[in-house]
Protein backbone atom coordinates (compact mmCIF):
# COMPACT_ATOMS: atom_id res chain seq x y z
CA UNK A 1 0.00 0.00 0.00
CA UNK A 2 2.68 2.41 0.22
CA UNK A 3 3.68 2.09 -3.53
CA UNK A 4 -0.09 3.84 -3.57
CA UNK A 5 0.90 6.78 -1.60
CA UNK A 6 4.20 7.70 -4.28
CA UNK A 7 1.51 8.27 -7.12
CA UNK A 8 1.26 11.79 -8.59
CA UNK A 9 -1.44 13.35 -6.72
CA UNK A 10 -2.18 10.66 -4.68
CA UNK A 11 -3.10 12.30 -1.40
CA UNK A 12 -1.65 11.63 1.88
CA UNK A 13 -4.36 12.29 4.57
CA UNK A 14 -7.83 12.11 2.64
CA UNK A 15 -9.78 9.04 1.76
CA UNK A 16 -9.17 7.70 -2.07
CA UNK A 17 -10.27 4.38 -3.08
CA UNK A 18 -6.99 1.72 -4.05
CA UNK A 19 -8.03 2.39 -7.54
CA UNK A 20 -10.68 2.86 -9.62
CA UNK A 21 -13.70 4.95 -9.71
CA UNK A 22 -15.43 6.91 -6.09
CA UNK A 23 -18.00 9.52 -6.04
CA UNK A 24 -20.06 10.28 -3.26
CA UNK A 25 -20.03 8.98 0.31
CA UNK A 26 -22.71 6.23 1.20
CA UNK A 27 -24.35 4.32 4.41
CA UNK A 28 -21.40 6.27 6.93
CA UNK A 29 -22.65 4.76 10.08
CA UNK A 30 -20.57 4.30 13.11
CA UNK A 31 -20.54 0.82 15.58
CA UNK A 32 -18.90 -0.63 17.48
CA UNK A 33 -16.06 1.87 17.42
CA UNK A 34 -15.56 1.39 13.79
CA UNK A 35 -16.71 4.44 11.42
CA UNK A 36 -18.09 2.54 8.22
CA UNK A 37 -17.76 4.59 5.07
CA UNK A 38 -19.58 3.09 1.86
CA UNK A 39 -18.93 5.22 -1.41
CA UNK A 40 -20.25 5.07 -4.75
CA UNK A 41 -17.74 2.87 -6.63
CA UNK A 42 -17.52 1.54 -10.48
CA UNK A 43 -14.44 -1.55 -9.86
CA UNK A 44 -13.91 -1.46 -13.50
CA UNK A 45 -12.46 1.61 -14.84
CA UNK A 46 -11.55 5.24 -13.90
CA UNK A 47 -14.90 7.03 -15.29
CA UNK A 48 -18.47 6.69 -13.55
CA UNK A 49 -20.11 3.13 -14.65
CA UNK A 50 -22.90 0.31 -13.20
CA UNK A 51 -22.32 1.27 -9.16
CA UNK A 52 -21.63 -0.69 -6.26
CA UNK A 53 -21.21 0.69 -2.83
CA UNK A 54 -16.97 0.12 -1.94
CA UNK A 55 -16.28 0.26 1.90
CA UNK A 56 -13.51 0.90 4.15
CA UNK A 57 -13.31 1.55 8.19
CA UNK A 58 -11.69 3.81 10.32
CA UNK A 59 -11.33 4.53 14.00
CA UNK A 60 -10.10 7.62 13.79
CA UNK A 61 -11.75 8.81 10.40
CA UNK A 62 -8.14 9.72 9.35
CA UNK A 63 -6.68 6.19 8.82
CA UNK A 64 -9.05 3.87 6.55
CA UNK A 65 -8.71 0.17 5.72
CA UNK A 66 -10.30 -0.97 2.49
CA UNK A 67 -12.51 -3.79 2.60
CA UNK A 68 -14.50 -5.97 0.18
CA UNK A 69 -17.07 -4.49 -2.20
CA UNK A 70 -20.14 -4.48 -0.22
CA UNK A 71 -22.95 -4.13 -3.06
CA UNK A 72 -22.70 -5.22 -6.12
CA UNK A 73 -25.32 -4.78 -9.01
CA UNK A 74 -28.47 -7.22 -9.38
CA UNK A 75 -31.44 -7.33 -11.71
CA UNK A 76 -33.29 -4.90 -9.74
CA UNK A 77 -30.59 -2.02 -10.77
CA UNK A 78 -27.41 -0.37 -10.12
CA UNK A 79 -26.55 0.90 -6.24
CA UNK A 80 -26.88 3.98 -6.03
CA UNK A 81 -26.14 6.54 -3.22
CA UNK A 82 -27.97 5.54 0.15
CA UNK A 83 -27.47 5.48 4.00
CA UNK A 84 -26.67 2.66 6.62
CA UNK A 85 -28.19 2.17 10.30
CA UNK A 86 -28.11 0.16 13.46
CA UNK A 87 -31.42 -1.96 14.00
CA UNK A 88 -30.49 -2.27 17.42
CA UNK A 89 -33.93 -2.94 18.62
CA UNK A 90 -34.38 -5.28 15.66
CA UNK A 91 -37.41 -3.27 14.54
CA UNK A 92 -36.44 -5.15 10.82
CA UNK A 93 -36.39 -8.86 11.99
CA UNK A 94 -33.44 -9.19 10.00
CA UNK A 95 -31.28 -9.77 13.18
CA UNK A 96 -31.54 -10.26 16.90
CA UNK A 97 -31.70 -7.65 19.89
CA UNK A 98 -28.20 -9.10 20.83
CA UNK A 99 -26.66 -9.11 17.15
CA UNK A 100 -28.37 -5.98 15.44
CA UNK A 101 -28.44 -5.61 11.80
CA UNK A 102 -26.64 -3.30 9.97
CA UNK A 103 -29.13 -2.12 7.28
CA UNK A 104 -28.14 0.07 4.39
CA UNK A 105 -30.97 1.68 2.53
CA UNK A 106 -30.00 2.76 -1.05
CA UNK A 107 -31.41 3.47 -4.49
CA UNK A 108 -31.64 1.04 -7.01
CA UNK A 109 -31.25 2.52 -11.08
CA UNK A 110 -32.81 0.55 -13.46
CA UNK A 111 -30.76 0.24 -17.01
CA UNK A 112 -33.16 -1.73 -18.59
CA UNK A 113 -36.13 0.58 -17.57
CA UNK A 114 -33.87 3.53 -18.69
CA UNK A 115 -33.16 1.87 -22.08
CA UNK A 116 -36.71 0.85 -22.59
CA UNK A 117 -37.71 4.54 -22.49
CA UNK A 118 -39.54 4.35 -18.86
CA UNK A 119 -39.08 7.48 -16.33
CA UNK A 120 -39.69 5.39 -13.09
CA UNK A 121 -35.84 4.13 -13.26
CA UNK A 122 -35.50 4.48 -9.45
CA UNK A 123 -36.80 2.64 -6.56
CA UNK A 124 -35.53 2.21 -2.91
CA UNK A 125 -33.52 -1.16 -2.04
CA UNK A 126 -32.30 -2.81 1.21
CA UNK A 127 -29.58 -5.00 2.27
CA UNK A 128 -28.41 -5.80 5.33
CA UNK A 129 -25.18 -7.67 7.49
CA UNK A 130 -25.10 -9.45 10.25
CA UNK A 131 -21.09 -9.01 10.62
CA UNK A 132 -20.72 -5.84 11.07
CA UNK A 133 -20.36 -5.10 7.57
CA UNK A 134 -18.11 -7.63 5.40
CA UNK A 135 -20.93 -9.86 3.95
CA UNK A 136 -24.18 -8.57 2.76
CA UNK A 137 -27.73 -9.86 1.93
CA UNK A 138 -29.94 -8.16 -0.48
CA UNK A 139 -33.54 -8.32 1.24
CA UNK A 140 -35.73 -10.41 -0.71
CA UNK A 141 -38.64 -8.13 -1.71
CA UNK A 142 -36.83 -5.57 -2.89
CA UNK A 143 -37.75 -2.64 -3.54
CA UNK A 144 -38.91 -1.41 -0.57
CA UNK A 145 -40.02 1.39 -1.70
CA UNK A 146 -41.20 1.36 -5.27
CA UNK A 147 -41.76 4.23 -8.29
CA UNK A 148 -44.43 4.85 -10.17
CA UNK A 149 -43.96 8.03 -11.62
CA UNK A 150 -40.81 10.18 -10.94
CA UNK A 151 -38.05 10.24 -12.98
CA UNK A 152 -35.57 11.15 -10.09
CA UNK A 153 -36.18 9.30 -7.03
CA UNK A 154 -33.60 8.90 -4.93
CA UNK A 155 -30.63 9.34 -2.33
CA UNK A 156 -32.18 7.84 0.89
CA UNK A 157 -31.20 9.23 4.32
CA UNK A 158 -32.67 7.09 7.27
CA UNK A 159 -32.03 7.56 10.53
CA UNK A 160 -33.57 6.96 14.08
CA UNK A 161 -35.74 9.57 15.72
CA UNK A 162 -35.59 9.13 19.47
CA UNK A 163 -37.79 12.52 19.98
CA UNK A 164 -41.01 10.31 17.80
CA UNK A 165 -39.54 6.82 18.50
CA UNK A 166 -40.11 6.19 14.67
CA UNK A 167 -37.66 5.28 11.53
CA UNK A 168 -37.10 8.60 9.63
CA UNK A 169 -36.11 9.00 5.74
CA UNK A 170 -35.28 11.75 3.39
CA UNK A 171 -34.94 11.45 -0.35
CA UNK A 172 -34.79 13.68 -3.25
CA UNK A 173 -37.04 13.99 -6.15
CA UNK A 174 -36.03 15.95 -8.78
CA UNK A 175 -37.03 19.74 -7.45
CA UNK A 176 -38.04 18.61 -3.70
CA UNK A 177 -37.09 16.40 -0.44
CA UNK A 178 -39.57 13.92 0.24
CA UNK A 179 -39.71 12.59 4.22
CA UNK A 180 -40.81 9.26 5.33
CA UNK A 181 -41.34 7.22 8.68
CA UNK A 182 -41.37 4.00 9.14
CA UNK A 183 -41.16 1.21 12.10
CA UNK A 184 -39.63 -1.22 10.68
CA UNK A 185 -37.18 -0.10 7.99
CA UNK A 186 -39.11 -2.21 5.07
CA UNK A 187 -42.45 -0.40 5.08
CA UNK A 188 -42.43 3.19 4.69
CA UNK A 189 -45.14 5.52 4.93
CA UNK A 190 -44.46 9.18 2.95
CA UNK A 191 -45.49 12.07 5.14
CA UNK A 192 -44.56 15.46 3.29
CA UNK A 193 -42.68 17.09 0.96
CA UNK A 194 -40.16 20.14 1.18
CA UNK A 195 -38.55 22.77 -1.38
CA UNK A 196 -39.99 23.45 -4.38
CA UNK A 197 -40.53 27.49 -3.28
CA UNK A 198 -37.25 27.26 -1.58
CA UNK A 199 -33.27 27.61 -2.21
CA UNK A 200 -31.44 26.79 -5.44
CA UNK A 201 -33.28 25.17 -8.00
CA UNK A 202 -30.31 25.32 -11.04
CA UNK A 203 -30.60 21.52 -11.21
CA UNK A 204 -31.90 18.09 -9.52
CA UNK A 205 -31.61 18.28 -5.90
CA UNK A 206 -29.56 14.67 -4.88
CA UNK A 207 -28.03 13.68 -1.47
CA UNK A 208 -30.35 14.71 0.83
CA UNK A 209 -29.29 14.83 5.16
CA UNK A 210 -31.46 15.93 8.28
CA UNK A 211 -30.24 16.21 11.90
CA UNK A 212 -30.50 18.28 14.73
CA UNK A 213 -28.14 20.69 16.32
CA UNK A 214 -27.39 22.51 18.87
CA UNK A 215 -26.96 26.73 18.39
CA UNK A 216 -23.85 27.68 19.73
CA UNK A 217 -23.93 24.80 22.23
CA UNK A 218 -26.36 25.70 24.37
CA UNK A 219 -30.28 25.66 24.63
CA UNK A 220 -31.82 26.58 21.54
CA UNK A 221 -31.81 23.56 18.61
CA UNK A 222 -32.80 23.52 14.57
CA UNK A 223 -32.84 20.87 12.34
CA UNK A 224 -30.39 21.35 9.12
CA UNK A 225 -31.43 20.09 6.09
CA UNK A 226 -28.78 19.48 3.43
CA UNK A 227 -29.03 19.15 -0.26
CA UNK A 228 -27.00 19.12 -2.72
CA UNK A 229 -27.54 20.27 -6.63
CA UNK A 230 -26.19 19.46 -9.70
CA UNK A 231 -25.65 21.88 -11.86
CA UNK A 232 -26.38 25.22 -9.99
CA UNK A 233 -23.95 26.16 -7.22
CA UNK A 234 -22.45 29.08 -6.63
CA UNK A 235 -19.25 28.98 -8.83
CA UNK A 236 -20.74 26.46 -11.67
CA UNK A 237 -21.54 22.70 -11.77
CA UNK A 238 -22.44 20.86 -7.99
CA UNK A 239 -22.55 22.29 -4.81
CA UNK A 240 -24.36 21.68 -1.11
CA UNK A 241 -26.93 24.42 0.11
CA UNK A 242 -28.58 23.92 4.00
CA UNK A 243 -31.75 25.25 5.10
CA UNK A 244 -32.19 25.77 9.16
CA UNK A 245 -35.73 24.91 10.53
CA UNK A 246 -37.89 22.73 12.31
CA UNK A 247 -38.96 19.22 11.90
CA UNK A 248 -41.34 17.25 13.92
CA UNK A 249 -41.00 14.37 12.76
CA UNK A 250 -42.83 14.57 10.01
CA UNK A 251 -42.26 17.70 8.58
CA UNK A 252 -39.60 20.26 7.68
CA UNK A 253 -40.38 23.64 8.11
CA UNK A 254 -38.10 27.00 7.19
CA UNK A 255 -38.36 31.10 6.83
CA UNK A 256 -35.56 30.46 4.80
CA UNK A 257 -35.93 30.77 1.33
CA UNK A 258 -32.71 31.85 -0.14
CA UNK A 259 -29.81 28.87 -0.32
CA UNK A 260 -27.41 29.04 2.33
CA UNK A 261 -24.25 26.97 0.54
CA UNK A 262 -21.54 24.73 2.71
CA UNK A 263 -18.86 25.60 1.07
CA UNK A 264 -17.44 28.02 -1.45
CA UNK A 265 -15.16 25.58 -3.97
CA UNK A 266 -15.91 23.99 -6.70
CA UNK A 267 -14.91 20.69 -4.92
CA UNK A 268 -17.44 19.28 -1.87
CA UNK A 269 -20.45 17.64 -3.40
CA UNK A 270 -22.62 15.05 -2.03
CA UNK A 271 -21.48 15.10 1.52
CA UNK A 272 -23.63 14.01 4.24
CA UNK A 273 -23.48 13.04 8.20
CA UNK A 274 -22.59 9.99 10.26
CA UNK A 275 -25.30 8.25 11.67
CA UNK A 276 -24.23 7.60 15.53
CA UNK A 277 -21.09 9.20 15.18
CA UNK A 278 -19.93 9.49 19.14
CA UNK A 279 -20.63 12.02 21.54
CA UNK A 280 -23.39 13.51 19.51
CA UNK A 281 -21.04 14.94 17.24
CA UNK A 282 -22.47 15.59 13.46
CA UNK A 283 -19.39 14.32 11.26
CA UNK A 284 -19.95 15.10 7.62
CA UNK A 285 -17.44 13.87 4.66
CA UNK A 286 -18.26 15.25 1.07
CA UNK A 287 -16.80 14.12 -2.48
CA UNK A 288 -14.32 16.07 -3.27
CA UNK A 289 -15.14 16.89 -6.97
CA UNK A 290 -17.63 18.31 -9.62
CA UNK A 291 -19.34 16.62 -11.75
CA UNK A 292 -18.36 18.96 -14.73
CA UNK A 293 -14.99 17.41 -14.57
CA UNK A 294 -15.00 14.43 -12.38
CA UNK A 295 -14.26 12.53 -14.92
CA UNK A 296 -11.33 14.49 -16.25
CA UNK A 297 -8.92 14.98 -13.69
CA UNK A 298 -5.35 13.82 -14.45
CA UNK A 299 -5.13 10.68 -12.39
CA UNK A 300 -4.30 7.42 -13.29
CA UNK A 301 -5.28 4.36 -11.41
CA UNK A 302 -7.85 5.97 -9.07
CA UNK A 303 -10.23 8.75 -9.32
CA UNK A 304 -11.31 11.28 -7.24
CA UNK A 305 -11.20 11.83 -2.85
CA UNK A 306 -13.20 12.91 0.17
CA UNK A 307 -12.94 15.16 1.44
CA UNK A 308 -11.20 15.87 5.10
CA UNK A 309 -14.25 14.50 7.48
CA UNK A 310 -15.46 17.56 9.00
CA UNK A 311 -17.46 18.66 12.63
CA UNK A 312 -20.62 20.67 12.03
CA UNK A 313 -21.18 22.98 14.12
CA UNK A 314 -24.38 25.71 14.62
CA UNK A 315 -23.54 29.26 15.27
CA UNK A 316 -25.84 32.27 15.48
CA UNK A 317 -24.21 35.63 15.08
CA UNK A 318 -26.44 38.59 14.61
CA UNK A 319 -29.91 36.69 14.47
CA UNK A 320 -28.34 34.52 11.76
CA UNK A 321 -27.49 30.82 11.50
CA UNK A 322 -24.55 29.60 9.82
CA UNK A 323 -23.23 26.17 10.04
CA UNK A 324 -19.55 25.94 10.78
CA UNK A 325 -17.82 23.26 9.51
CA UNK A 326 -13.87 22.22 10.40
CA UNK A 327 -11.82 19.05 10.29
CA UNK A 328 -12.17 16.67 12.96
CA UNK A 329 -9.78 16.64 15.99
CA UNK A 330 -8.28 13.78 15.24
CA UNK A 331 -6.60 15.78 12.23
CA UNK A 332 -4.30 17.70 14.79
CA UNK A 333 -2.71 14.72 15.76
CA UNK A 334 -1.02 14.30 12.62
CA UNK A 335 0.48 17.64 12.69
CA UNK A 336 4.09 17.92 13.52
CA UNK A 337 5.30 21.95 13.22
CA UNK A 338 7.76 22.76 11.32
CA UNK A 339 8.03 26.35 11.78
CA UNK A 340 5.93 28.90 13.81
CA UNK A 341 6.48 32.92 14.26
CA UNK A 342 5.27 36.25 15.48
CA UNK A 343 4.47 39.28 13.10
CA UNK A 344 5.18 39.77 9.96
CA UNK A 345 4.76 43.91 9.40
CA UNK A 346 4.41 44.53 5.36
CA UNK A 347 4.30 47.71 3.93
CA UNK A 348 1.35 48.79 1.63
CA UNK A 349 1.78 46.68 -1.66
CA UNK A 350 4.80 44.87 0.11
CA UNK A 351 4.91 40.95 0.36
CA UNK A 352 7.33 38.41 2.13
CA UNK A 353 7.97 35.05 1.44
CA UNK A 354 7.87 31.83 2.71
CA UNK A 355 9.62 28.48 1.58
CA UNK A 356 9.16 25.50 2.21
CA UNK A 357 9.52 21.86 0.82
CA UNK A 358 6.50 20.72 1.27
CA UNK A 359 3.30 22.98 0.87
CA UNK A 360 1.63 19.83 -0.99
CA UNK A 361 1.16 18.14 2.55
CA UNK A 362 1.07 20.92 4.67
CA UNK A 363 -1.52 23.37 7.24
CA UNK A 364 -0.23 27.20 7.73
CA UNK A 365 -2.14 28.96 10.12
CA UNK A 366 -2.41 32.60 10.33
CA UNK A 367 -4.77 35.72 11.86
CA UNK A 368 -4.90 39.34 10.43
CA UNK A 369 -6.71 42.02 10.81
CA UNK A 370 -10.02 42.42 8.20
CA UNK A 371 -7.35 43.70 5.30
CA UNK A 372 -6.70 43.19 2.06
CA UNK A 373 -4.67 40.43 1.48
CA UNK A 374 -3.24 37.80 -1.06
CA UNK A 375 -1.86 34.71 -0.70
CA UNK A 376 0.28 32.62 -3.60
CA UNK A 377 1.48 29.00 -3.43
CA UNK A 378 4.04 28.67 -6.04
CA UNK A 379 6.76 26.57 -7.69
CA UNK A 380 9.86 26.54 -9.98
CA UNK A 381 7.71 25.69 -12.87
CA UNK A 382 5.27 28.70 -12.79
CA UNK A 383 2.49 27.18 -11.39
CA UNK A 384 0.71 29.44 -8.79
CA UNK A 385 -2.41 29.58 -6.57
CA UNK A 386 -3.79 32.44 -5.42
CA UNK A 387 -6.15 33.41 -2.75
CA UNK A 388 -7.28 36.64 -2.35
CA UNK A 389 -9.50 38.42 0.50
CA UNK A 390 -10.79 41.49 -0.62
CA UNK A 391 -11.14 43.67 2.30
CA UNK A 392 -13.74 46.27 0.74
CA UNK A 393 -16.18 43.71 -1.03
CA UNK A 394 -15.89 40.98 1.78
CA UNK A 395 -15.08 38.39 -0.54
CA UNK A 396 -13.03 35.65 -0.77
CA UNK A 397 -11.63 34.17 -4.15
CA UNK A 398 -9.59 30.99 -5.35
CA UNK A 399 -7.85 31.74 -8.75
CA UNK A 400 -6.80 27.92 -10.02
CA UNK A 401 -6.13 29.98 -13.69
CA UNK A 402 -2.46 28.71 -13.16
CA UNK A 403 -1.92 26.29 -10.50
CA UNK A 404 -1.13 23.37 -12.59
CA UNK A 405 -2.52 21.19 -14.89
CA UNK A 406 -6.12 22.49 -15.83
CA UNK A 407 -7.21 21.89 -19.64
CA UNK A 408 -7.98 18.31 -19.01
CA UNK A 409 -11.41 20.18 -19.51
CA UNK A 410 -12.68 23.43 -19.90
CA UNK A 411 -14.31 24.33 -16.75
CA UNK A 412 -11.62 23.78 -14.18
CA UNK A 413 -9.18 26.22 -14.77
CA UNK A 414 -11.67 28.77 -16.80
CA UNK A 415 -12.71 31.09 -13.87
CA UNK A 416 -11.55 32.83 -10.42
CA UNK A 417 -14.04 31.02 -8.11
CA UNK A 418 -15.64 33.49 -5.70
CA UNK A 419 -17.24 33.45 -2.13
CA UNK A 420 -20.56 35.54 -1.49
CA UNK A 421 -20.18 38.44 0.79
CA UNK A 422 -18.26 36.84 4.05
CA UNK A 423 -21.22 38.91 6.29
CA UNK A 424 -19.81 37.11 9.65
CA UNK A 425 -16.49 38.15 9.12
CA UNK A 426 -15.14 40.89 11.56
CA UNK A 427 -12.12 42.45 12.61
CA UNK A 428 -10.08 39.33 12.71
CA UNK A 429 -9.89 36.72 10.70
CA UNK A 430 -8.42 33.51 11.18
CA UNK A 431 -7.32 30.56 8.54
CA UNK A 432 -6.74 27.47 8.29
CA UNK A 433 -5.13 26.17 4.86
CA UNK A 434 -5.05 22.49 4.36
CA UNK A 435 -2.80 21.29 1.42
CA UNK A 436 -2.82 17.47 0.45
CA UNK A 437 -1.07 16.93 -3.07
CA UNK A 438 -4.08 17.58 -4.76
CA UNK A 439 -6.52 20.04 -2.97
CA UNK A 440 -7.07 23.12 -0.86
CA UNK A 441 -9.49 22.99 1.82
CA UNK A 442 -9.84 26.64 3.36
CA UNK A 443 -11.13 27.50 6.59
CA UNK A 444 -11.74 30.57 8.44
CA UNK A 445 -12.57 32.18 11.18
CA UNK A 446 -12.63 28.31 13.05
CA UNK A 447 -15.02 27.05 10.41
CA UNK A 448 -17.65 29.45 10.07
CA UNK A 449 -16.64 29.83 6.08
CA UNK A 450 -15.04 26.76 4.00
CA UNK A 451 -13.42 26.22 0.64
CA UNK A 452 -11.99 23.17 -0.75
CA UNK A 453 -10.97 23.07 -4.46
CA UNK A 454 -8.99 19.80 -6.49
CA UNK A 455 -5.77 21.15 -7.44
CA UNK A 456 -3.01 19.49 -10.22
CA UNK A 457 0.35 21.25 -9.30
CA UNK A 458 3.08 19.76 -11.52
CA UNK A 459 5.62 20.26 -8.74
CA UNK A 460 4.71 20.21 -5.20
CA UNK A 461 4.62 24.02 -4.15
CA UNK A 462 7.20 25.29 -2.52
CA UNK A 463 6.82 29.15 -1.92
CA UNK A 464 4.20 31.09 -0.19
CA UNK A 465 3.85 34.47 -0.59
CA UNK A 466 1.77 37.04 1.47
CA UNK A 467 1.35 40.57 0.54
CA UNK A 468 -0.53 43.53 1.20
CA UNK A 469 -2.09 44.41 -1.90
CA UNK A 470 -4.46 47.87 -1.74
CA UNK A 471 -2.95 50.83 -0.29
CA UNK A 472 -2.64 49.83 3.27
CA UNK A 473 -0.26 48.28 6.11
CA UNK A 474 -0.30 44.65 7.12
CA UNK A 475 0.98 45.04 10.78
CA UNK A 476 -0.87 42.57 12.45
CA UNK A 477 -0.61 39.73 10.42
CA UNK A 478 0.92 36.98 12.36
CA UNK A 479 1.51 33.19 11.28
CA UNK A 480 0.73 30.75 14.08
CA UNK A 481 2.23 27.38 12.47
CA UNK A 482 3.33 25.69 9.59
CA UNK A 483 2.51 22.12 10.03
CA UNK A 484 3.61 19.14 8.16
CA UNK A 485 1.17 15.88 7.65
CA UNK A 486 2.66 12.71 7.87
CA UNK A 487 -0.04 10.34 8.54
CA UNK A 488 1.56 6.99 9.73
CA UNK A 489 0.10 4.63 7.42
C1 LIG B 1 -24.70 12.37 -6.80
C2 LIG B 1 -25.36 11.23 -7.55
C3 LIG B 1 -26.53 10.68 -6.75
C4 LIG B 1 -26.65 9.29 -7.26
C5 LIG B 1 -25.21 8.91 -7.48
C6 LIG B 1 -24.98 7.97 -8.63
O1 LIG B 1 -23.38 12.61 -7.16
O2 LIG B 1 -25.78 11.66 -8.83
O3 LIG B 1 -27.72 11.45 -6.86
O4 LIG B 1 -27.29 8.44 -6.35
O5 LIG B 1 -24.51 10.11 -7.70
O6 LIG B 1 -23.66 7.53 -8.67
Amino acid sequence: PDQLFKEPYRPQFHFTPQKKWMNDPNGMVFYKGVYHLFYQYYPEDIVWGPMHWGHATSNDLIHWQHKKIALFPDELGLIFSGSAVIDYNNTSGLGTKEDPPMVAIFTYHNMAFEKAGKINTQSQGLAYSLDEGETWKKYERNPIISNTNKKDFRDPKVFWNPETNIWNMVLVAGDHAEFYTSKNLINWTKESEFGKQFGAHGGVWECPDIFKLKVNGNGEEKWILIISINPGAPNGGSGTQYFVGNFDGKTFTSTQKEPKWIDFGTDNYAGVTYNDAPNNQRIFIGWMSNWLYARNTPTKNWRSAMTLPRTLELTKINGEYLLKNKPVAAFKKLQKPVFTSNKVQLKANQKTIFKYDAFNQSEIRFNTANKDLQLVFSNDVKDSLVLHYNSQSKTFSIDRRKSGKVAFEKNFGKDIHKSNVLALVTDKIDFQIILDWSSIELFLNDGLYSFTEQIFPQKPYTQLSILSTEDQELNDFTISSISSIWPKK
